[in-house]
């Protein structure tokens, strides 16, 4: 049988493992303690057919490469590739020269402070501040207000809000309207949709309040979805990006994650990644149908592929947060319900912050603990099946939205101004 490795330990790694389980042996790693088959080893390792890495910070730091150079298949860019997610700055370049449509753009590095500050002098409306670098999902501030960006350009560039990823900065005009994920899958010069666009929903609180968070659900198809929509992206920009990649000798193999703003000009490129979301895998994912190995071993040997098929439901997770997330998330609450809801038809759960305690029961041990996944004809049947799961798990302090699905991200969801954040963080590795 394959034996197939999953690299990571949340709840995107989990519903990765679950795709691939009744197909194949699945060993995840580091995983945890409520993922089948985890294995506290270095993946380098791990003997297996098939690696496939979760998050984007061994991608950046070139974990393909190294498993690649022992000879290994893998899931996922090499060091190269995943520049489109480790720097926001070398992401614009590569949308610029392969004409994708995103938002205008000025890269300034921490020589250039006057300079920056003076470009955000000359912008009207809504600012958008990003670090280059991987800043742990609070690298981007959106306001409408300029001595607040100046602050943050200052504060980035001196090193003293993020440390190097922020000693380079890039400098944007804001966007409004709903944004959606599309994953592609790429192989080489190959690259198809996963046909399908997500939605997650990133304020920690019902309506679209709240600081932000890695995620706190989302829902799949997201509103608005058509065959149309996700052929124009891959049309405008995956296809382009590719090709610019091809071109400058990067051979991608792996999930290239578009975050997508619908404006009222058409689809808008905000950010690419390089991986699966967490938590749209979560509702991605289980729709897929059949054996996805022969897809993932096709596209990890850079070889033409087989398009995924998707069912035709509707699917919405649910994250369920601990006490204090997202800034200081409390360990060691003890989690009860799980064995009763994983009992229940249509619904799964995907765990990211479960730890063990000494007798060997889980408890809290991460921001994001776990996510309820539920199936339904619609939204609404997919939204009351997860909230009736979710009322079925316990633990001390747990927070969730009762609204995923439903108050899409909007323009004037929220304050855009971010005063409750300080930032309203991009959403990588908060988990
Ligand atoms: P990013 O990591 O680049 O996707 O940015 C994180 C979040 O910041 C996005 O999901 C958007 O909510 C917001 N954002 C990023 N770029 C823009 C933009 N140009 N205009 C408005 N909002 C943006
Ligand atoms: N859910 C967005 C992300 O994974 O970055």
């Amino acid at each position: 049988m394959t034996r197939v490795c999953v690299v990571g330990s949340g709840g995107r790694e989990h519903a990765l493992a679950g795709l691939f389980a009744p197909y194949a042996e699945v060993v995840v790693t580091p995983g945890n303690p409520c993922i089948a088959g985890s294995v506290d080893t270095s993946p380098l390792d791990i003997e297996a057919d098939l690696f496939v890495v979760g998050p984007e910070v061994p991608l950046v730091e070139g974990l393909a490469d190294d498993l690649r150079s022992r000879g290994r298949l893998v899931f996922g860019p090499g060091r190269q590739g995943a520049r489109l997610e480790g720097s926001k700055a070398w992401m614009k370049e590569v949308l610029v020269e392969a004409g994708v449509p995103t938002a205008g753009h000025r890269v300034f590095d921490a020589s250039e402070l006057g300079a920056a500050l003076e470009h955000v002098d000359t912008m009207e409306g809504t600012i958008v501040v990003k670090t280059d670098g991987l800043a742990a999902g609070k690298g981007v501030l959106v306001t409408d207000d300029r001595a607040e960006a100046r602050a943050d350009v200052t504060a980035k560039l001196s090193g003293t809000s993020f440390g190097a990823a922020g000693r380079r900065v890039v400098i944007e005009e804001g966007l409004s309207g709903p944004e959606v994920s599309l994953f592609a899958l790429v192989s080489g010069t190959e690259c198809a949709a996963v046909p399908t666009l997500a939605q997650d929903h990133k304020r920690l609180l019902t309506a679209d309040r709240g600081p932000n968070t890695g995620g706190m659900g989302a829902v799949c198809p997201a509103p608005g979805t058509t065959p149309e929509l996700i052929e124009t992206m891959m049309d405008v920009a995956v296809r382009p990006t590719v090709e610019v990649l091809a071109r400058r000798g990067i051979e991608y193999r792996g999930v290239l994650f578009g975050g997508f703003m619908l404006t009222a000009e058409g689809p808008r490129l905000l950010e690419y990644n390089i991986r699966f979301g967490d938590p749209e895998a979560q509702v991605v994912l289980p729709r897929w149908q059949g054996d996805p190995v022969p897809t993932f071993m096709a596209v990890a040997r850079g070889e033409a592929f087989d398009p995924p098929e998707l069912d035709d439901r509707t699917m919405v997770t649910i994250v369920c947060a601990a006490e204090g997330y997202p800034y200081s998330p409390r360990r060691g609450d003890l989690i009860t319900g799980l064995d009763e809801v994983r009992a229940m038809e249509g619904v799964s759960v995907f765990c990211a912050g479960v730890g063990s305690d000494s007798a060997g029961r889980p408890v809290t041990s991460g921001g994001r603990v776990l996510s309820v996944t539920a199936a339904g004809p619609d939204v609404s049947a997919a939204r009351s099946r997860a909230l009736a799961a979710v009322s079925r798990i316990h633990f001390a302090g747990m927070q969730y939205r009762e609204d995923i699905g439903t108050t899409g991200p909007s323009p004037d969801a929220g304050d855009r101004r971010s005063s409750d954040t300080g930032s309203r963080g991009r959403t990588g590795e908060q988990t």
